[in-house]
């Protein structure tokens, strides 16, 4: 190398220094974090999965519904989990982040917390493959009689009654449960039934999980065929029309129109 392109190389690399430094105080290097950690915070999925112990999973779930709703106690419960199994880089999510998923989404009643908890640890661990396994998850929740019976030991209502949502939403799995078990939203019987079902969702998003990393997952689960037979002209890109957005039971706010307009 000639002494003038020593001297160019030598100058770009102090202003690649000097770059650095300003980019270091920006990514807040000053406050003691590495520039190495700043980068792996941003390290791209999947993280690795290995089969987890679905009932650890599934108590795991109960207990953290109390310090944090539902949607914090599922991915709280295969979070920790995980970390136990895997280790980093699953110890470098903070699950207080989860919170804001309780009462489907801060008491809005919209997706259930227990599921978009599990759901982003899905997300998470398959990458690519969430597009199924997540589906079957929904679709599962949505025809469970919640809670299972899997927490008599040790939860604080035993023998609850258990009612079939037909749907993945907060507002009609909490509100169809309190009137069926004649319970108050705010009841602590309610809250025991939730702190089970985010239970049992992390539970199953662990069996299926597990399933897939083993390599025998299939996805099984169908629309009742009162509305599967709406979504072939309504849902979807391939669909007729494609004019409706989701696969919620169509059925829980739409009446049966198929014989007015075909
Ligand atoms: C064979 C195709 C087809 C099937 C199956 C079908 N629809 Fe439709 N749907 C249509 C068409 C075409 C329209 C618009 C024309 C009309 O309203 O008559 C429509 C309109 C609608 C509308 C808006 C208009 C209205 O009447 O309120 C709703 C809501 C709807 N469908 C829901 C459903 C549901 C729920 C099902 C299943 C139980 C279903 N559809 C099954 C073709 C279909
Ligand atoms: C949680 C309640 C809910 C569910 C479940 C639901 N819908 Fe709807 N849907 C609505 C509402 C509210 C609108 C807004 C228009 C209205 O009030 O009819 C709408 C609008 C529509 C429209 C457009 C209506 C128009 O006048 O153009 C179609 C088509 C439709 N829904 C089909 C479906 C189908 C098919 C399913 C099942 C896969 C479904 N919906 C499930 C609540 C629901």
């Amino acid at each position: 190398m000639s002494r003038e392109k020593q001297s160019v190389s030598r100058r770009r690399f102090l202003m690649g220094s000097a770059a650095f430094a300003v980019g270091a105080v920006a990514t807040g290097v000053t406050s003691g974090i590495r520039p190495k950690n700043a980068v792996a915070a941003a390290s791209s999925l999947p993280f690795p999965y290995q089969t987890l112990d679905v009932n650890t999973v599934r108590r795991r779930g109960y207990d953290y519904y109390f310090t944090g709703g539902c949607m914090y106690a599922s991915a709280r419960a295969l979070l920790d989990t995980l970390v136990e199994v895997v280790g980093a880089p699953w110890d470098s999510i903070p699950a207080d982040m989860f919170k804001f998923g309780k009462g489907g989404a801060i008491n809005w009643g919209t997706l259930c917390g227990a599921l978009n908890g599990s759901l982003a640890v899905i997300e998470i661990a398959s990458g690519t493959a969430a597009d199924s396994i997540g589906p079957e998850l929904l679709g599962w929740y949505s025809k469970f009689p919640f809670p299972s019976s899997a927490h008599e030991l040790y939860c604080k209502y035993p023998n609850q009654i258990t009612t079939v949502a037909d749907s993945p939403l907060c507002h009609q799995s909490v509100s169809l449960w309190c009137k069926v078990a004649s319970a108050t939203v705010n009841s602590p019987e309610k809250k025991d039934r939730c702190a089970k079902l985010a239970g049992d969702t992390a539970a199953r998003a662990a069996e299926l999980l597990n399933a897939w990393k083993a390599g025998t997952f299939a996805a099984a689960y169908q629309p009742d065929a009162d509305f599967a037979r709406c979504l072939p002209c309504h849902f979807g890109p391939t669909s007729r029309y494609d004019n409706e957005q989701g696969q919620l039971d169509c059925l829980e706010c739409h009446t049966d129109k198929t014989t007015h307009h075909i």
